[in-house]
């Protein structure tokens, strides 16, 4: 059955009570292996490792390589693929960190971070999306005021696909009690101050109380990278 016959809406309404691995095994039904997990390697995104491994055969996964995470979040990658036997999609950006400082100069993260993130992390998502019909995401409505209306299941206008968010409704602690339940990988610099994780150089610890986001371009007015809806 082709998924746009249904509304967004009903297909939401009929899952909301539903566990994440409802969804994701529904979603499956519908795309098969034409579904990918976009991963961070964050503390959401191991959890739909786990989840994906556990409901899917041969699941796709893709990690968006920067050339600029942390040596934690590489080692992150590692313990997953040993654990769960699966090997990630590495997309990289079309252009090296060279090439890019000889274009636009040393740093662009410091610069113009917008452009760094367009060219390093958005045109490589864009690349791989297009041989899927539906991603799956680590977003939750906690996370920020541009993600509280998140859905279960949505239409991604900016990359013209379903777009699924099974960990919509899950708080930080639904995540963590997850983590430590099936003993699942995680990045350790989550232990160290760390609650959001994106490129080394673009992301700092954070002080007790304080938004989980606000480590993440500290002193630019920059919420999102441009992947998801509010940027
Ligand atoms: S970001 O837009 O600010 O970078 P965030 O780090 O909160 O996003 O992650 C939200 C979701 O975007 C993740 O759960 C994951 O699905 C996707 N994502 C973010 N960064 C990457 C990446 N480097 N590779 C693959 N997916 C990513």
């Amino acid at each position: 059955m082709e998924i746009l016959e249904f509304s967004m809406e009903k297909i939401n309404d009929s899952m909301k009570h539903e566990s994440p691995h409802k969804l994701v095994r529904w979603a499956y039904d519908q795309f098969g292996g034409q579904m990918v997990l976009a991963c961070s390697f964050g503390a959401e995104d191991v959890v739909l490792v786990d989840i994906l491994c556990k409901v899917v055969d041969k699941p796709n996964i893709f990690y968006l390589d920067t050339d600029k995470h942390f040596q934690e979040t590489y080692e992150t990658r590692d313990r997953l693929a040993a654990k769960y036997g699966i090997q990630f999609i590495e997309m990289k950006p079309m252009i090296t960190l060279e090439q890019q400082a000889e274009k636009y100069g040393e740093e662009l993260w410091k610069t113009d971070p917008n452009r760094c993130c367009a060219i390093r992390k958005v045109e490589p998502l864009t690349r791989v999306l297009k041989d899927y019909k539906a991603w799956i995401t680590g977003i939750r409505r906690e996370q920020s005021v541009t993600r509280a209306h998140a859905q279960q299941v949505e239409w991604d206008e900016k990359f013209e696909l379903v777009k699924l968010n099974p960990l919509v409704h899950w708080t930080t602690d639904d995540v963590w009690n997850y983590i430590r339940l099936f003993d699942v990988p995680y990045n350790s610099l989550h232990d160290k101050n760390y609650p959001s994780i994106g490129c080394s150089v673009c992301t700092n610890p954070v002080r007790p109380g304080e938004d989980p986001r606000s480590g993440r371009w500290t002193g630019f007015a920059k919420t999102e990278c441009g992947l998801h809806k509010g940027d």
